[in-house]
């Protein structure tokens, strides 16, 4: 059985992009950070990321079908800017039926007005917000825990 962790544009620049908001760690380092939650669950880590709407489109799809197959619990999702005005990828979460933990890295709250509002929040089974990059960990955690049956 596997865990996703999908990320969305420009989080391929971790590390690098504004470290002050987002930190030095790279997503290199996020999906070993989630691969020691993975392993210790004896999951499988399906690690990916896009600057393609589309394309992260097809990977849900792809996931939610894996997930109604019981070969996935689901993803954890960190839609980047997608998150505040995507609505494909909210009703491709919504369609594939694919269990979502949404995560951000800074706490989208103190910052502008319009990371304020998420169009993926009201399809997600849960939320992890402002933790820094630790948050993609307990969210792995967090979705695990909310699949379990
Ligand atoms: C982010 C917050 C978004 O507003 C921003 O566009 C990102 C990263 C975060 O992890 O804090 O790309 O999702």
């Amino acid at each position: 059985t596997c865990i996703a962790v999908l990320n969305g544009p420009n989080l391929n620049l971790l590390g690098t992009r504004s470290p002050e908001i987002y930190g030095t760690t790279t997503l290199d380092d996020v999906r070993e950070l989630c691969r020691r939650e993975s392993d210790a669950a004896g999951l499988e880590l399906d690690f990916r990321q896009s600057n393609h709407e589309g394309q992260l489109i097809d990977w849900i799809h792809e996931l939610g079908r894996e997930a109604q197959a019981g070969r996935c619990v689901g993803a954890v999702y960190n839609p980047g800017a997608h998150t505040h005005y995507a609505y494909a990828l909210r009703d491709a979460i919504e369609g594939a039926q694919l269990p979502v933990v949404e995560v951000h890295i800074s706490n989208v709250h103190a910052r502008e007005e319009f990371r304020h509002h998420s169009v993926i929040s009201p399809v997600a089974a849960g939320i992890v917000v402002g933790f820094g990059v630790a948050g993609y960990g307990l969210a792995v955690r967090g979705l695990i825990e909310a699949t379990r049956r």
